[in-house]
């Protein structure tokens, strides 16, 4: 297993790669990415730039558990996972991260934690279902989940000299509900992450100088963050709009002084067929 040791630990990191999320992660090195943060497709028909989002509920979750099988194997011993997924929607009401959950702890994954994550979101909302009635009232989701799992063990070895959180954020992030609005800044795709979540994520789960991934990176928030806290990092998408767009951003992302975490190399990495038609 690699040392995090802040030393750069592969050439193949600190890349934004357009390509298919399962393909990607069969080209890397088994044992050598320490956290990885995703928001999958949550398959409600999102306008992403060339992916339909609308797959039939049990093929959706066969193709994510391919990805997540090739994710277990690149992931050193100890090294997290952290599934951002969406409650159960108004139109069909199924749980799916109780579906995403099982599939990974099928796999073998740790579940350690959930997180609630409020998006203070309630002002905009519209669907109330029977309003001012019992027969038919909606609960609208508030809040998306943030569900925690580690590789073989719940400890993820490091130098101690490589912590950067503090004791007053160690506090507020170890209180499992994060209050946080949605990005309002979204370089033209449509379910960015907020960056104040990820830096929460960043520091409260990894060491300085450890390798931080998203397979679905979209605009690369997680790598933009990752390379300014000093982490190096690979985004992986399939769009090709967003992975320029990640590729800019990430570009400008300025890394502490005394961890010079290299600009990304922008790569594409072809597959024999799209994604979700893998399985
Ligand atoms: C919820 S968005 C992620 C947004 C990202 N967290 C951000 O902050 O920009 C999911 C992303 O998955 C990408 N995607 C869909 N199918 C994919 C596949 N097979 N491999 C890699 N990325 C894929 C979409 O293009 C979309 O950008």
């Amino acid at each position: 297993m690699p040392e995090p040791t802040g030393e750069t630990p592969s050439p193949v990191f600190d890349r934004i790669i357009r390509g298919d999320a399962r393909d990607v992660l069969d080209t890397l090195p088994a044992d050598s990415v320490h956290l990885a943060i995703t928001s999958p497709p949550y398959n409600v028909r999102i306008p992403y730039r060339g992916y339909a989002d609308d797959l039939a509920p049990e093929e959706y979750l066969r193709w994510l558990k391919t990805v997540w099988a090739s994710l277990h194997r690149v992931l050193v011993v100890g090294g997290r996972f952290v599934l951002n997924v969406a409650p159960t929607s108004i139109k069909d009401f199924r749980p799916i991260h109780h579906d995403l959950s099982r599939d990974l702890r099928d796999l073998g994954f740790i579940m350690r934690t959930e997180i609630i994550w409020y998006k203070q979101t309630m002002g905009r909302r519209t669907a109330w279902g029977s309003w001012r009635s019992p027969s038919n009232p909606h609960i609208v989701p508030s809040w998306e989940y943030v569900l925690v799992f580690s590789k073989g063990q719940w400890k993820l070895p490091g130098d101690p000299k490589a912590v950067d959180i503090t004791a007053r954020e160690f506090e507020r992030f170890s209180d499992g509900f994060w209050a946080i609005p949605p990005e309002r800044q979204r370089r033209g795709h449509p379910a960015p992450f907020p960056e104040a979540l990820i830096e929460r994520l960043v520091k409260f789960y990894s060491y300085r100088g450890n390798v931080v991934l998203d397979m679905f990176g979209g605009t690369g928030t997680v790598a933009a963050v990752a390379r300014r806290l000093g982490r190096h990092y690979l985004s992986i998408d399939s769009s090709t709009e967003y992975s320029h767009a990640a590729a800019e951003r990430v570009g400008r992302a300025v890394p502490p002084s005394d961890a010079p975490i290299p600009a990304p190399r922008v790569e594409v990495i072809a597959s024999a067929t799209s994604g979700s038609d893998r399985s």
